[in-house]
């Protein structure tokens, strides 16, 4: 049974034609899920799909169980999601603590063992907590809008590019970060464009073509797959 069942979703942006074609994207709690796909596949509508940001046609999304295809966004987090999207996901003239803060902006409860939590995973984000987000490395700016989804306490983690930009060491530096979060039983959804060492690290990958799942296997499977290699790992 899965945490996060996203199923035949099909719609697009606004009146727009539609994006994605009966797109099914599933989670269970505490595995890593990958989507990988050529540009302009759809990887990020998905994502904006399951977390409530596009009007879909047909298909639903369901978390733990419960229908929340008709929630919004915010709702969504209530529930237990974490999005950071692909862009913009920091305040950049925000200090380091007050984005994490910002994360917290729904719960009402006592907000520093989380806080410590997160230092704990990122401990350079505490050494520049003062500093703000927008002088920080990119790698280290994907820190903080992580940071800052851990602070709402999600059970589903969605993360849309999380190494765009960065080294290959920082990437590998943050998939150990984020194998440690699923660890913990936070189901992570992520959309790679490293593809190849996104697979490595996921319990299940989908391969998205044209707003259509066009494969979907194990990450190793996908990886040992000529045809997935050849087409969509190069070679
Ligand atoms: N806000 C938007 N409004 C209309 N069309 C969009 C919007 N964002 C993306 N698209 C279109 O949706 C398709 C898929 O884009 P996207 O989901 O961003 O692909 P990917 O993340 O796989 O690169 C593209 O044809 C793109 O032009
Ligand atoms: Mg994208």
């Amino acid at each position: 049974m899965s945490y996060l069942s996203a199923s035949n979703m099909t719609g697009g942006y606004g009146r727009g034609a539609d994006i994605l074609h009966d797109c099914t994207i599933e989670a269970a709690e505490g595995e890593i899920a990958v989507i990988v796909g050529p540009n302009g596949a759809g990887k990020s509508t998905a994502m904006k799909a399951v977390f409530g940001m596009l009007n879909l046609r047909q298909g639903s999304v369901t978390l733990d169980g419960e229908d929340i295809t008709h929630l919004t966004p915010q709702d969504r987090v209530a529930k237990g999601m974490a999005f950071v999207p692909q862009t913009s996901n920091v305040f950049p003239s925000m200090s380091v603590e007050e984005n994490l803060e910002m994360g917290a902006f729904l719960r009402r409860d006592n907000i520093t063992g989380t806080m410590e939590q997160i230092y704990d995973l990122f401990p350079i984000l505490k050494e520049k907590r003062r500093q703000n987000a927008g002088e920080l490395s990119g790698g280290q700016r994907q820190q903080v809008a992580v940071g800052r989804a851990l602070m709402t306490q999600p059970k589903l983690l969605m993360l849309d590019e999380p190494t765009a930009g960065v080294s290959p060491i920082v990437m590998d530096e943050l998939f150990d970060r984020i194998i440690e979060v699923a660890r913990t039983g936070i189901s992570i959804l992520m959309v790679e464009q490293n593809a190849r060492q996104a697979l490595n690290i996921a319990d299940k990958g989908y391969v998205l073509v044209q707003g259509r799942n066009r494969f979907t296997d194990t990450g190793e499977a996908l990886m040992n797959d000529p045809e997935v290699r050849k087409s969509f790992l190069g070679g």
